[in-house]
Order: structure tokens, then sequence, then C-alpha cells
């Protein structure tokens, strides 16, 4: 089983890199399922029922979360019907959504969990605690267990990684956009690597148009952030599971808009 996990899709360019590079990533891996973190995937920030049912058009299985989950307010009325969306499994009990999902594939039982950090990117509740409460029946209930932490501090990935070492299969980061070189497999076996990076514009901070970035740092004051354009990058991982292995992909489509 090899699975594909996909850095934070972002907006139209993230969604082109996706459809135009995506077949020929699966074809050429032999990838089994993806899964590919979407928070930024509608015009940079939330995704929409439209563009979700686009991404899964494109043969992404599973789509995970962050902070930017309920930024478009349209969410809240699809949220709970689509089970192969999730979002932070340690946000607020009793929310709309779900945390973790399971999926059947090729006869496999693959269960995604979505976790969230508390560094340098809000109050949530502990994201060890809140994984503890749960690992017993995710491990039950799954062949393979996956976990997307999606946190800015790579010494807070770093400690989940250990922290679920050898009770997961794989913990994959993502939500810095910028891909880090340590996929690795840690003591225990854990397949973990603390950021997947970006899926979007090249020329970009992040997935947005320079020169609105630097705006706001020059001037400190509100600006509206647009997506980049032209040529687009997918930044992500394979995760083989039979041969427990992880290492990066990044695949580039060149095309101006
Ligand atoms: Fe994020
Ligand atoms: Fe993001």
């Amino acid at each position: 089983m090899k699975i594909l996990l996909i850095g934070d899709i972002v907006g139209r360019a993230g969604r082109r890199a996706v459809r135009e590079l995506l077949p020929d990533i699966e074809e050429e891996h032999n990838i089994d399922f993806t899964i590919a973190n979407a928070e930024n995937s509608a015009g940079g920030f939330g995704i929409t029922k439209k563009i979700a049912e686009e991404l899964f058009d494109y043969g992404i299985d599973c789509l995970t979360m962050g902070n930017h989950t309920w930024k478009n307010k349209n969410i809240y009325k699809f949220i709970d019907s689509e089970p192969r969306l999730i979002r932070p499994l340690n946000f607020a009990p009793g929310i709309p959504g779900r945390g973790y999902s399971s999926f059947t594939k090729n006869g496999r039982r693959i269960i995604t969990a979505n976790l969230i950090g508390q560094i340098y990117i809000g109050p949530f509740d502990s994201p060890f605690r809140t994984i503890d409460k749960h690992l017993d029946s995710l491990q039950l209930d799954s062949d393979i267990l996956l976990v997307d932490f999606h946190a800015e501090a790579t010494g807070e990935k770093g400690a989940m990684g250990r922290y679920l070492d050898g009770k997961v299969d794989c913990v994959f980061g993502t939500h810095t956009h910028v891909q880090t070189n340590d996929a690795d497999i840690l003591p225990e076996g854990t397949a973990f690597i603390s950021d997947l990076g970006m899926t979007g514009a090249i020329d970009s901070i992040l997935g947005m148009k320079p020169d609105t970035i630097i705006k706001k740092h020059l001037t400190g004051l509100p600006t509206k952030f647009d997506v980049g354009t032209g040529s687009v990058r997918l930044s992500g991982a394979v995760y083989d599971h039979k041969e427990n292995k992880i290492y990066t992909i990044n695949k580039t489509y060149n095309q101006d808009e």
C-alpha cells in the first residue's frame, strides 16, 4: 500500500497543480490512496463544497484541514455530511465535522486523523492528550493509521512524532507550506516528516503573490492576499506502508496563466 501525502493546496494555482500533476505522480509511484491538506484550497483560505468535490474528482481520497477550517462559512452546511473531509480532532468538543475518518482500499482499513498544534497557532485542546483518548479504538479499527499534525513549530511536530512512534503508522506535518528535509522512520517504526510543503504557485510567498505579502510587512495594515499565478508545484511525500519507507516528492508544472 503506497499512500501519497500532499502538502497544503493553495487556491486555484494549487488545484491546477493537482489537476495537471496528480495522474502522473499516482502512476509513477504506484499510489493506492491519496490524502491532501485543503485548508487553503479556496482562494487561499478555507474550502467550499464545490472545491472539495473538485479535489475528490481529481483523485484525492481524503482531505484534511487546519487553522483555516472555518474561513468559508458554508463549510457548516456540508462538513457533517462529507466523511472524506476531516478537521482537527482537538478542536472544541461538540462542534461540526469529524477529526478522523476511515476508508477501505484494496481490502485494507485506513484511518486518517487530523490534529492541530498549540504553539504559535492558537489555543486548542492538547493534541497529545486528545489523540491519547482515541488511540486504542483508532488502532483497533484500522490496518493503517495516519496522522496529519497541522502545526507551526517543528519542535512540537517532532514531539508528536516521537510521542506516537510505534503507535501509529505515519505522522506527517502540514501548515508551514515549506517542506522539511527530515522524512524518516523513527526508532519504533513510525514514518515521520515535519512538513510536506505547499502545493501551489512557485512564484509566491507560501502560495500568495509576493507584493501583497511584502506590503503587509511594510505597512502593518490589513492587506488582501492574492493567490499566486504562473508555474505551479505539487509538494508532498510518499509513504510506502509495506516497505516502511517515506520519501518526499516535488513535481512542477510549467504554464503561464
Ligand atoms: Fe494552517
Ligand atoms: Fe496552510
